[in-house]
């Protein structure tokens, strides 16, 4: 696959796209990062700030690639308060890919984590039978809705959102969903991203009916290609040996769900 070079290649943002009050989608031109694989992240430099790890999101422009990012500390802020002309530096794809299976398939996110999981949709056959499964906390922070409706439009396909506070779809957490669908249905393949704890209740869960499970973990990163060793994940580095990782390994990884370093490499608990 083409790469970005490892310095940052500039682009300009062409168009912000609100998505709730704090995420925004940033689209610019980029050939390699239009192209990228389901799961994929680049590392986006945010000039006098700092550099951060983003999934690559789609765009349904040709050579296009967007950035969706909800405004947290100063890097994500500064990131989401760019404009229409102002510029970022990216560079990547880095990490691996969901593996791709067919049949009937359950997705499972909750915030940005449903960037890789949006991108993966577009590579799905359209005889696959597929339930994606939107959590939020409360309704003005539900997104993309729309745009999984109309990437699946040609396949057999349920939206569900769920809602924490029950102010929009189902009311609940996601994983109290994905338990009731478990109980009817038999999947093929589940892939999940999104805060840990969530993805840690969906692996068990599939994982206790033999489903092939895949969840996307999210690390703090500098490098993004296995130097620096701050995405350390157990032995292993999420950059370099995932971020996409199975059911069967991440049982085997004592920190999935539990750990996590901050800033400063120290562990702390979820
Ligand atoms: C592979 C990957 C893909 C990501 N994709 C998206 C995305 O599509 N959209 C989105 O909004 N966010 C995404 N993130 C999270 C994003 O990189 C930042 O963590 C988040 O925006 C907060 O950064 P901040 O510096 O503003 O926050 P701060 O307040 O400085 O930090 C808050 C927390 O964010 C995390 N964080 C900060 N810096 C990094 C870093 N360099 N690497 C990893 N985590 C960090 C840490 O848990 C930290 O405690 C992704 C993270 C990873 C690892
Ligand atoms: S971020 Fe540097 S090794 Fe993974």
């Amino acid at each position: 696959m083409q790469r970005n070079f490892d310095n940052p290649t500039i682009v300009k943002i062409e168009k912000v796209i609100e998505e709730t009050p704090t995420v925004r989608t940033l689209v610019f031109s980029n050939k390699v990062l239009s192209d990228v694989l389901p799961g994929q992240f680049a590392m986006v430099w945010i000039p006098g700030i700092n550099e951060l790890p983003m999934s690559v999101m789609v765009s349904n422009e040709k050579g296009k690639a967007a950035f969706t990012v909800r405004k947290h500390g100063i890097a994500s802020t500064g990131l989401y308060s760019l404009k229409v002309g102002e510029q970022i530096g990216v560079r990547g794809p880095y990490g691996n890919s969901f593996t791709l299976k067919q049949g009937k398939l359950l997705l499972v996110g909750g915030g940005t984590g449903l960037v890789p999981l949006i991108r993966l949709l577009t590579f799905l056959k359209k005889s696959d039978d597929v339930i994606l499964l939107i959590g939020s906390k409360s309704k003005n922070e539900v997104f993309f809705e729309k745009i999984a409706n109309q990437i699946l439009e040609q396949n057999k396909h349920m939206v569900i959102v769920v809602t924490e506070d029950g102010s929009y779809g189902k009311a609940g957490l996601v994983t109290q969903t994905m338990e009731d669908l478990l109980s009817k249905t038999k999947f093929d393949a589940v892939y999940t991203c999104g805060p840990e704890k969530m993805m840690h209740k969906v692996v068990q869960l599939a994982s206790s009916q033999n489903i092939q499970v895949e969840a996307s973990i999210e690390r703090m990163m500098k490098c993004g290609m296995g130097i620096c060793g701050s995405c350390c994940f157990g032995e292993v580095l999420a950059c370099r040996d995932g971020t996409i990782f199975d059911g069967k390994y991440l049982f085997s990884n004592k920190e999935f769900g539990y750990t996590h370093r901050n800033k400063a490499g120290i562990l702390e608990n979820y």
